[in-house]
């Protein structure tokens, strides 16, 4: 195509994007980690003419959307999640005009853009937290975040002992002896919601991104925000003992509801109306109301991402959160990873949890955590058995009826990095707790783009975290020349999953095992998973077309049932068109 030609067609992309309002219900959205994606300058950091350089990559996976963890400035004491300016990019990773040329790149190639928003907390380099240490306790400047006066004869303990989410008080002394809030690091202050110019500053601040042309916003920790500070502020104890049915002091609060609605008002200025999908980590009964219509749209599925490999817990989850958007007229949302968890791949080399599905089962232990906190020991993981697991998995997931989240890197079927030396770690959590827990890095180690030269592609320069030697093999180029690498599996799958796409309908096949699943979508796209190690003989019933397969050789495109059934190894997965 001739320059003039492509700018013609990258404006026909972007003018039919504008057109369907529907377009998150069942798209696969792509996360990028901003630091850790591609780096342009060569300066170890993940910058964002890194990731335009790498549009090419995503338009070829087949992706709908890119979600873009923050990019703002950042002090980085939470990865970004610190933000100090909510309408501004950080310098280190790039300028507004460089954001506004991605936009238009990534819309050019019929790619939407999703931005993180982070509204429980900012930075405590935000102008306004430096502007609330600097004014008098009591003041207009304080009243935006949640000070307090000490408990003990001079105010010397905090006002409650309760525990932050990282580890360590969730209160924190400033000099002239007030104490603020914080319930992640204490370079996070939360902001107080029942203060109007609070909640006024991110209407502003959902406009700033939506006027530049982002499609839709990922609510961090959306089920935070209101509180119930009323003194005397409960003990930790209590608060663990008080109910979770919207009247909890801290979490999951009806009233934090009234805050998605104004930002609902918001979103409906634009055509097509802006989006939300909210992360929130409320038990499933919950989840409704952050997804409604009224609300952000959309809420995060976990369970899947909590569950273990098993055909029972799976199916359990799939039924459950099917008939809970129902409640929402959403759609779902299925996970397997993201920049908090520990990768799938690996997640699904480590011994089953007892204690399945969390949500579920009102446990909250999460897979992963352990063999992170015992410094994850090589020989606590199967990777192979992991990797063979997330790819029959991931065939699953991107089969079912909703929208499907892929994190940077799980194409390549990456593995966590669990060996990290304790100098190059960042996250907060391996800090605070202290150096007990290992932290979020493995899944935010720069990504491979070839196997040679330096940082493996990330960029001409070093990584900001470590990368081990094996990435050489996971890395794009690498896959590249591989028919049965993960990276050719999942850009076929996304082609196929484009083209059988159909109504948000699932319908259960009979497959006369325990361990193995398969549905029905509309349209007779077949997905059969086998969760077990014995290998499964497709029935005749399921007459039809091997598409796609996760295990390699298993013919695609060979003929199921009739004389020579096809035969799924185990721990694999295949899709079916019949007819
Ligand atoms: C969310 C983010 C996580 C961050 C935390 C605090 O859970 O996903 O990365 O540390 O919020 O902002
Ligand atoms: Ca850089």
């Amino acid at each position: 195509m001739t320059p003039t030609e492509t700018t013609a067609a990258a404006e026909t992309a972007a003018v039919l994007l504008s057109k369907d309002e529907n377009w998150w219900r069942q798209a696969v959205v792509y996360q990028i980690y901003p630091r850790s994606f591609a780096d342009a300058n060569g300066d170890g950091i993940g910058d964002l003419r890194g990731i335009l350089s790498r549009v090419g990559h995503l338009r070829e996976l087949g992706v709908d959307a890119v979600w873009l963890s923050p990019f703002y400035p950042s002090e980085l004491a939470d990865g970004g999640y610190d933000v100090a300016d909510y309408r501004n990019v950080d310098p280190r990773i790039g300028t507004l005009e460089e954001f506004d040329e991605l936009v238009a790149a990534l819309h050019g190639a019929g790619i939407r853009v999703v931005v993180d928003i982070v509204p429980n907390h900012s930075s405590d380099r935000h102008e306004w937290f430096q502007a609330a240490l600097a004014a008098a306790p009591g003041s207009p400047e304080r009243a935006r975040y949640v000070f307090r006066a000490g408990r003990g004869e001079h105010g010397e303990l905090p006002p409650s002992d309760w525990r932050s989410i990282f580890g360590g008080s969730a209160w924190e002394r400033v000099p002239d002896g007030q104490w603020y809030l914080h319930l992640f690091a204490p370079e996070q202050p939360d902001f107080d919601w029942s203060n109007r110019e609070v909640r006024d500053d991110f209407l502003k601040t959902l406009r700033f991104w939506s006027d530049r042309g982002v499609d839709g916003f990922r609510v961090d920790v959306a089920h935070s925000l209101t509180k119930d500070l009323a003194e005397p502020l409960p003990s930790a104890a209590e608060l663990a003992a008080r109910p979770k049915d919207g009247s909890h002091p801290l979490w999951d609060r009806d009233d934090v509801h009234e805050i998605y609605a104004e930002w609902r008002r918001v979103f409906d200025e634009y055509d097509p109306p802006r989006t939300g999908v909210a992360e929130a980590w409320v038990a499933p009964e919950r989840r409704p109301r952050y997804a409604s219509r009224e609300g952000l749209g959309q809420a995060f599925e976990f369970d899947l991402l909590m569950a273990n490999f098993s055909a029972a817990s799976f199916r359990r989850v799939v039924t459950d959160t099917l008939a809970l958007v129902r409640r929402s007229g959403s759609s779902s949302t299925w996970v397997l990873s993201n920049h908090d968890e520990v990768r799938h791949a690996t997640r699904y080399g480590l011994p089953p949890l007892k204690n399945d599905v969390a949500g579920l089962n009102g446990g909250d232990e999460k897979q992963g955590r352990a063999w992170i906190l015992a410094g994850a020991p090589a020989d606590g993981v199967d990777l192979a058995a992991g990797s063979r697991r997330a790819r029959a998995a991931t065939l699953f997931m991107l089969a079912l009826p909703g929208a499907a989240y892929l994190y940077q890197g799980e194409e390549l079927g990456l593995h966590e990095v669990g060996d990290l030396p304790d100098e190059a770690r960042q996250d907060p959590t391996f800090f605070r707790s202290p150096g007990v827990d290992k932290g979020r890095d493995g899944c935010r180690v720069p990504l491979p783009w070839s196997a040679e030269g330096p940082s493996f592609g990330f960029g001409p320069g070093g990584a900001h975290l470590p990368q081990p030697a094996w990435f050489a093999e996971y890395a794009v180029d690498a896959e590249e020349g591989e028919a049965d690498s993960s990276l050719h599996l999942y850009r076929r799958a996304l082609r196929l999953r484009r083209e059988l796409q159909g109504a948000e309908e699932l319908s259960w096949l009979e497959t006369g095992r325990d361990d193995v699943l398969a549905f029905e979508r509309p349209g007779g796209w077949i997905a059969v998973t086998v969760f077990g190690t014995e290998p499964y003989a497709l029935p005749a019933s399921f007459a039809g077309r091997v598409v796609v397969a996760s295990a390699p050789g298993v013919e695609a495109d060979a003929a199921g049932g009739g004389a020579a059934p096809v035969v799924l190894p185990g721990e694999s997965s295949a899709w079916i068109v019949r007819g």
